[in-house]
């Protein structure tokens, strides 16, 4: 729990508007009930001008009159977005593409996270920043930095790229060995020989882009880290955050999670798809988990996108119904971008609790409308700080994720969230509420596991989920598992490799079809439930079931996977939140009040038994 009540607000970017603005926006965010702003993110060159010139005036009025106002401030360290003068004068310091380009600066997020420069001035700031506002009455979390994803590949990343390579593999004869380099004469001789995966004349190692992509997210963890301890120095009661993004393969978000005290979600579903409440749920729900409790909605639009082709912006209501949902599956606070609209730069048609049209707008109404709403939920008794209880948990995996979707797999459309959200929907359609779990996690909570992939299984992961099933847990895995160890290395004899026996089948062979995927696949002591129907394996056997372990060794149509999994669920006593309800809405149970949420049109009438 982050406060004693709900928080609601959102990105506040002063330093865009003249000061006379200021006073106006502490009272609209009163009026609106916001308790929290988030303050700085992109404000570096507004408080560093020039290099070692730091401009805080402007800040302390800020802090000042949101304290003032009885707001609460989240404040980020601007390291996100150099001001040109870092670029101008240190050229090393901007990214670099896999084809050597370097990205200039003139947006944002072009940093080296590798750079000396950019690290040492990135300390700096955020040092400044700490010393100074670290006891302020209004601080209630550091936000560090935002949305950290950035990659280069220049000389500064190639140099840390190799310590972190022979942290991992020791020697080089080991990492010829890891990487497969008698494949194409790849073979290092020397360390200062191997580079980040940077473009190639054909199709680059495997291993190696596996290896980059582990990095990129520690290297960037490192920065994290970094910032986050000199923030934690000044004033440890405070709590540290950064903004992930919905199902974002660059950040590890179980080893970044474990980093923050705080975690949190920006989360940007387009209205326009009719899967959004749905795609919405399970972003929230890894968010929970990745938590392992109460987490913050750090950023959602109330009205449109402006990165979108087409921008369209949430209809009446639709913010407050997603923005329930959050509160429903864990969070304690739903924060926005942004509290007042751009009125310049590329954001300028981007949604904001206070539009352009001003506060006499629908957009506005409904952002009073919510915060009172969230002010009012903040008293219910057993809510805020509380957990939403799940039977069930799915197997999220950032090693699976990338490794299966590497260049040259059997299936370049293989998309690993498709997967997981193939598997989730049947779910969140029967309002049974699951978690999500890191493949070697202490499971014995949950009736049911279940891992729509696991590419990559390692001996830990195995010996976890052997464990799992034999102390009386039901799991159920998924195609195209099993397949390869951490190396990327190809498991010799049948999938899914070390899973096999827990799930009593052999794959012979990856079938991939232009659309779906089917499996050549034998039952060694699974009872076959399903076969194949259409198509090259017609007739063949695809799902199994060996005691209380399932294997799904294809892509089944939708009613017959909800159909399938609605079973595994009866069987192992998982039942949903509420039965029988009206298609369209959603039921999460969260402490001891059980939310109905409506998404579909026209009413819906349910009968509640108190
Ligand atoms: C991200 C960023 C914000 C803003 C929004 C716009 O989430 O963190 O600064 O650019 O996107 O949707
Ligand atoms: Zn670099």
């Amino acid at each position: 729990m982050i406060g004693p009540r709900l928080l609601f607000g959102g990105d506040w970017n002063p330093e865009q508007w003249p000061p006379e603005v200021w006073a106006e926006d502490v009272r609209l965010m009163r009026a609106a009930g916001v308790n929290l702003a988030t303050v700085g993110v992109f404000a570096w060159a507004a408080l560093e001008p020039e290099p070692g010139r730091y401009t805080f005036g402007w800040l302390d009025t800020v802090l000042g009159l949101l304290h003032d106002g009885g707001i609460g401030v989240a404040l980020a360290t601007p390291t996100a977005s150099p001001p040109p003068w870092l670029g101008h004068r240190h050229p090393d310091t901007l990214p670099q593409g896999p084809d050597g380009v370097r990205r200039h600066y003139g947006s944002r997020n072009h940093y080296c996270p590798s750079a000396p420069e950019y690290r040492r001035a990135a300390l700096a700031v955020t040092e400044a920043l700490a010393a100074r506002y670290a006891h302020h009455p209004a601080l209630r979390l550091w936000h560090i930095g935002n949305e950290f994803g950035t990659t280069c590949h220049c000389g500064h990343c190639a140099a840390r790229f190799r310590d972190w390579l022979r942290a991992r593999h020791g020697d080089l004869d080991a990492l010829n060995e890891a990487w497969g380099t008698s494949v194409w004469s790849q073979r290092y001789s020397q360390w200062s020989e191997i580079l980040p995966p940077v473009t190639v004349q054909y199709i680059g190692n495997p291993a190696q882009d596996l290896d980059y992509q582990r990095f990129g997210s520690d290297l960037l963890l490192g920065c994290f880290v970094a910032e986050r301890d000199a923030v934690r120095a000044h004033n440890p009661a405070i709590p540290v955050t950064t903004n992930f993004m919905d199902f974002y393969r660059p950040v590890d978000g179980w080893r970044w999670a474990a980093e923050e005290d705080v975690v949190s979600l920006d989360t940007y579903p387009d209205p326009n798809d009719p899967g959004a409440a749905m795609r919405g749920a399970m972003s929230k729900d890894v968010m929970r988990s990745l938590a392992g409790g109460p987490w913050l909605l750090m950023e959602q639009s109330p009205g449109a996108a402006s990165w979108r082709p087409v921008s369209t912006p949430k209809r009446p209501g639709l913010n407050r119904l997603w923005s329930l949902q959050a509160v429903a599956r864990g969070a304690d606070g739903v924060l926005h971008f942004q509290w007042r609209a751009s009125r310049q730069g590329l954001e300028r048609a981007h949604g904001a609790l206070l539009p352009h049209a001003g506060e006499d707008s629908r957009v506005f109404r409904e952002a009073c409308a919510l915060g009172s709403e969230l002010a009012s939920l903040s008293e219910v008794d057993g809510l805020l700080g509380t957990d939403v209880p799940a039977d069930v948990a799915i197997l999220l995996d950032w090693e699976s994720w990338r490794a299966a979707e590497l260049p040259h797999q059997p299936d370049a459309g293989f998309s690993y969230v498709q997967r997981l959200t193939e598997w989730y929907e049947p779910l969140w359609t029967a309002n049974i509420t699951c978690d999500f779990a890191h493949p070697a996690a202490d499971l014995s909570r949950y009736r049911l596991v279940l891992a729509p992939n696991l590419y990559q299984v390692t001996p830990a992961v195995a010996a976890n989920l052997t464990a799992y099933v034999a102390s009386g847990g039901t799991f159920v895995l998924g195609p195209f598992s099993g397949v390869a160890d951490a190396d990327e290395r190809v498991h010799i004899g049948g999938w899914p490799g070390l899973l096999m026996d827990l799930v009593g089948v052999r794959v012979e062979e990856h079938w991939p079809l232009p659309s779906g995927w089917a499996e050549w696949a034998e039952p060694r002591g699974a009872e076959v439930i399903g076969h194949a129907r259409g198509g090259p394996l017609d007739g063949r056997p695809v799902v199994f079931r060996h005691g209380r372990a399932w294997y799904v060794g294809h892509t089944p149509e939708p009613e017959d996977l909800a159909r399938l999994l609605a079973r595994v669920c009866a069987e192992a006593g998982v039942r949903p939140v509420l039965a029988d309800l009206p298609p369209g809405v959603e039921a999460v149970r969260r402490g001891r009040v059980v939310f109905l949420l409506h998404h579909a049109e026209g009413r819906a009438e349910i009968r509640v038994d108190p």
